[in-house]
């Protein structure tokens, strides 16, 4: 496996895979690998000669207040895991390399930022299409690979690759989870034991809302007023939001009649996780 630091040696990989006729994956992540990262490797294994995995914790997609200071970092750790997983080669550059002095273009996919993370976290969404962009203009993979945990995320990168004219598939894998639910996440060494054993509430009441709908269901309030109850009633979380968008383009709904997703982000101490269902559907209707 290759560890590239520089746009230059990421771009001779690429090249050198090219000319014998290869196909290249791209999965881009902040690092930090869970069971989740390895499932986005695993299915880029799948239908590519060589995949590229992009470890770059990037500053311009957290807030002033956020953790990117203290966001948790194992290069070791995570190259051995790459490596474990199949992948062809590491792209990790410096903060410099992606952005160098002068550094002046922004990426801004407008409608679908508007609502759930982008609420919350202005400027989130401007600082992830930046870079997602850029990796896909440095890497130009056939496919680009992204976890259904990050819901939004998606169809935020699904929009700008088609506005932009960008030519390749966005692959979405669904949420890998620990043995009681919890979506897996790299956050989620901050939680304290008690909030750890509390988180599982965003499981079962997800859970809970696809039982609603398969039990016919159809009233989105109601089935939002149900999940917001059960998470209140659990003392450590503090709801952010618990919303049921259309798809793709999130518009607010009132009738379940199509394939809806239910977001939630739910802050437990200092943490803020995030989680989601897609109600009458799957992640394949993401
Ligand atoms: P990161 O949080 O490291 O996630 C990298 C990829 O792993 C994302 O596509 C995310 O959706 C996926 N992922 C995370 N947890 C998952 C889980 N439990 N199951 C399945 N997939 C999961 O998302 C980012 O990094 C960044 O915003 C990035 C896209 C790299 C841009 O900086």
């Amino acid at each position: 496996m290759q560890i590239c630091r520089t746009v230059k040696e990421i771009r001779a990989f690429v090249q050198q895979v090219r000319s014998r006729g290869g196909s290249v994956g791209l999965v881009p992540t902040m690092g930090y690998f869970h069971q989740g990262h390895l499932a986005l490797m695993r299915r880029a294994r799948e239908s590519c000669d060589a995949v590229v995995v992009s470890i770059f914790v990037n500053p311009l997609q957290f807030g002033p207040q956020e953790d990117f200071a203290r966001y948790p970092r194992d290069f070791a750790r995570d190259a051995a895991m790459a490596e474990e997983a199949g992948v062809a080669a590491v792209f990790a550059p410096s903060a410099e390399e992606m952005y160098p002095s002068g550094f002046a273009t922004h990426v801004e996919v407008g409608g679908l930022t508007d609502c759930l993370c982008g609420l919350s976290r202005p400027g989130h969404f401007r600082g992830v299409a930046t870079v997602v962009a850029k990796l896909f203009n440095i890497v130009r993979p056939d496919r680009a690979f992204f976890g259904q945990k990050d819901a939004q995320q998606l169809l935020v990168v699904r929009r700008l690759a088609a506005d932009l004219n960008m030519d390749l598939e966005i692959v979405v894998v669904p949420t890998v989870r620990e043995a009681d639910g919890l979506a897996m996440s790299s956050r989620n060494v901050y939680l304290e034991p008690e909030q750890r054993r509390a988180a599982v509430v965003l499981y079962q009441s997800l859970r809970e809302a696809e039982e609603m709908v398969r039990g016919g269901e159809r009233d989105a309030g109601r089935v939002r007023r149900k999940i917001e109850e059960m998470i209140a009633a659990v003392p450590e979380a503090r709801i952010d939001y618990v919303e049921i968008r259309s798809l793709p383009a999130l518009e607010p709904v009132q009738e379940l009649d199509a394939p809806a997703l239910l977001a939630l982000a739910v802050r437990f101490g200092t943490t803020r996780l995030i989680d989601n269902t897609v109600l009458n559907g799957s992640a394949a209707d993401l």
